[in-house]
């Protein structure tokens, strides 16, 4: 069956891919709406050799027959949009925060949770880009060995503030000022991703917390992150530092990821192969490698975790959803 799809936010980075992975996926697309806001209205996209035209959105713009809809957009749209959509009988799949953390609202990253689709009431959430690519390979091993705390790390690319992002990077590299982050990026790292909380944690960093235990569905696990935004264009790395409750073999970790869904393993350092963000730029994959025990503790070990994070991390993995719903439409 062929389905009506939206994309909102069509016109900003996620959005673009979202057209892109659809293609790619060979996703059974009827009817295309894009929106985005009065900026871009009447702009051109193409998708499958077709031009389609960008429409401005508006509360009367789900008033027709549209199975489901992408959104990433940023949270203040989809806080306003996506009850309007769902009121309009439309399955919204959300990129941005807003709806993550609500009880009625799954967050799922298909190679994790797929069971949660069942239970949606009309919103499902996409993950924070950094969460999605570390519960892949996480939560394989959580089922075998039984995590009991995770120290994140984060290594994040310019493209997770959008298009600010990237020109901001490039901008500084020229000398010229930024305007999407608070300090130069371009040759500077930057230990501060979204708003700062009351807690002193950034929200980026209290999101990965939150997520993981909310996909894992296991809030016992104790989690602390630091996330830092560098000078790559595209691809997070995520320096992962996992206590078990049991103990392990290190040639059990690998055999684990080697088969988990989703993950390659890169891990030979005798060659000097390890997961690089370079490479990881374009794919829908989750790379491992650098695994190795972590000696001050019992049952520790570490990974080093990349993916590209504006497709695993964002578009491929609200494709990946609309798949599962293909099934219950
Ligand atoms: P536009 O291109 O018209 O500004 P990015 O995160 O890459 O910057 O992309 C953000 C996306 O969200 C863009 O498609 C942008 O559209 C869209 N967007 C931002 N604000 C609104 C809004 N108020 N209504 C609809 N779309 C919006």
């Amino acid at each position: 069956k062929k389905v009506n799809i939206a994309i909102v936010g069509a016109t900003g980075m996620v959005g673009r891919t979202f057209l892109k992975v659809l293609e790619e996926r060979d996703f059974p697309v009827n009817n295309l709406y894009l929106f985005a806001s009065s900026r871009s209205k009447g702009k051109k996209l193409k998708f499958k050799n077709k031009e389609y035209s960008v429409e401005e959105l508006n509360e009367t713009s789900f008033n027709r027959d549209i199975h489901i809809a992408l959104f990433s957009a940023g949270s203040e749209v989809s806080k306003k949009y996506a009850p309007i959509a769902k009121e309009n009988g439309v399955i919204v799949v959300d990129n941005s925060s807003a709806w993550r953390m609500d009880k009625d609202v799954p967050l799922i990253v298909p190679e994790v949770n797929p069971e949660d689709i069942k239970w949606h009431n009309g919103i499902i959430s996409n993950p924070n880009c950094s969460t999605i690519q570390c519960v892949v390979p996480i939560k394989p091993l959580h089922d075998k060995f039984k995590i009991k705390r995770i120290v994140y790390s984060t290594y994040q690319a310019v493209s997770g503030s959008g298009m600010g992002g990237i020109k901001d990077l490039e901008n500084g590299i020229e000398g010229k000022p930024c305007s999407k982050y608070p300090h130069q990026i371009a040759f500077n790292c930057l230990p501060h991703i979204d708003i700062f909380m009351e807690n002193k944690y950034t929200k980026e960093e209290m999101k990965i917390i939150n997520e993981t235990q909310k996909i894992l569905n296991d809030y016992n696990i104790k989690i602390t992150a630091t996330a830092v935004r560098i000078p790559v264009r595209y691809g997070h790395s995520v320096a992962t530092n996992i206590e078990f409750e049991n103990p392990f073999e290190l040639k059990d970790i690998y055999k684990t990821l080697k088969t988990a869904k989703g993950v390659i393993l890169k891990d030979d350092i005798e060659n000097n192969i390890y997961p690089l963000p370079l490479e990881a730029e374009d794919t829908d994959e989750v790379y491992v490698g650098r695994i190795r025990r972590d000696f001050s503790v019992d049952n520790g070990v570490n990974l080093w975790i990349v993916a590209d994070n504006i497709r695993k991390g964002a578009a491929t993995n609200t494709v990946q959803i609309a798949e599962l719903l293909l099934q219950t439409i």
